[in-house]
């Protein structure tokens, strides 16, 4: 305990430290930052245990069977390779990329969000339910088509589904954090990790060594030279590549997606001070690597454009 006390001292000044330097706006944060009912961008690692709606210490949930089940799902949420090993073959939670179980501004939040479904889906040209959602972050960001270490025969392999009781679970809390608010209203803090379109650099241009050089200096420390990882107290962020990545079909297997995730969310020590041209060659060195196959990508974007973003797929 006094060692992890430690650590985030230390994280916590050289966090602020270099937000002085690199980010006039972003002075030193000296309490616990909150924006509305998310945990504020502008903190660093200091944050990084905390959670404004923690299910497990909540007393306003009972005993009942869907109690038991947000409490589930949030622990799915923040350690799926323990709690659902049979769909991930990887190291990835779903709390690696949705920062503070999906409760934290600028990295990828979820409250509300579960009130926007259904709604339409331009990869899979369909209207596609929160379930749908879910199974779809299994399948690509935690890599469950991965399972057998490739796909042999569509038998042999047991893929998440709509009604899996882990995607209930994770469905679950992810409702339980739009409790109160009301369907289809749009929320300010959704799709906020973006690269605004007039920023974004033409895939052809960017400059995977230059990426590479921004990540020796910006990120190995916590992701290590070969980007799998380095431990920092109970915090270990997961391959960036490699065998126990997400897989190429998924969002953040996209430039621009993953630009305007690290944009925000990183260094998680001095987030938001890398400028959109950075976070773009580095997702662009970041997405130059070999990571497992999505076995079923010639079903996406059929009745929508392939985005110029998504460098695994075939030209079209
Ligand atoms: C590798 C990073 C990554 C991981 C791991 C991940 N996600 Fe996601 N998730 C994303 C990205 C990126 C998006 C947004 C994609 C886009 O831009 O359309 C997203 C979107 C979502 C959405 C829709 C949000 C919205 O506003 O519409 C939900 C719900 C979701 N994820 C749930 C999960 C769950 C549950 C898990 C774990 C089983 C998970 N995610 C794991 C990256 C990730
Ligand atoms: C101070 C340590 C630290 C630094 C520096 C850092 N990260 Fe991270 N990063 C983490 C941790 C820890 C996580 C996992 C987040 C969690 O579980 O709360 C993470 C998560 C991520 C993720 C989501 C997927 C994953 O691997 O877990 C991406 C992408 C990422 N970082 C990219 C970057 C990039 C690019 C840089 C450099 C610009 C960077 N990070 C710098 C600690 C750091």
């Amino acid at each position: 305990m006094k060692r992890r006390a430690y650590l985030l001292l230390l994280l916590f000044l050289t966090g602020a430290l270099y937000s002085c330097v690199r980010n006039e706006e972003a002075g030193p944060i000296t309490h616990l930052a909150f924006s509305g009912p998310l945990i504020s961008a502008r903190t660093t690692m200091v944050t990084a245990w905390e959670f404004p709606k923690n299910p497990l210490s909540d007393s306003t949930l009972d005993d009942s069977r869907l109690s038991n089940d947000i409490r589930w799902g949030f622990r799915l949420f923040t350690n799926t390779p323990i709690e659902a090993p049979q769909f991930v073959p990887g190291k990835i939670s779903c709390s690696n990329c949705h920062l503070n179980a999906g409760q934290r501004e600028r990295a990828l939040p979820l409250i509300g969000v579960a009130a926007m479904f259904p709604e339409y889906n331009r990869r899979s040209g369909r209207l596609y339910t929160l379930n749908d959602r879910i199974v779809d972050c299994f399948f690509r960001s935690q890599n469950a088509t991965g399972v057998t270490g490739g796909i042999q025969s569509k038998a042999q392999i047991s893929l998440p589904h709509q009604t899996s009781k882990e995607v209930l679970a994770l469905s679950a809390y992810i409702t339980w954090l739009a409790r109160g608010y009301e369907v289809g209203q749009s929320l300010a803090w959704r799709g906020q990790n973006v690269i605004a379109e007039k920023n974004r650099i033409a895939v052809e241009k960017l400059d995977r060594k230059r990426g590479e050089a921004l990540f020796m200096e910006r990120c190995v420390n916590c992701h290590g030279e070969d980007g799998q990882g380095v431990a920092i107290g109970e915090k270990k962020a997961a391959p960036l590549w490699g065998p126990d990545s997400w897989n190429d079909g998924a969002g953040a297997a996209r430039i621009y997606t993953l630009a305007g995730m690290i944009r925000y969310m990183m260094p998680y020590t001095a987030p938001g001070t890398l400028t959109d041209e950075e976070a773009q060659q580095i997702a662009a060195f970041i997405n130059s690597k070999a990571r497992p196959v999505f076995p079923f990508k010639e079903q996406d974007y059929i009745s929508e454009k392939l985005p110029a973003d998504s460098v695994y797929y075939p030209k079209r």
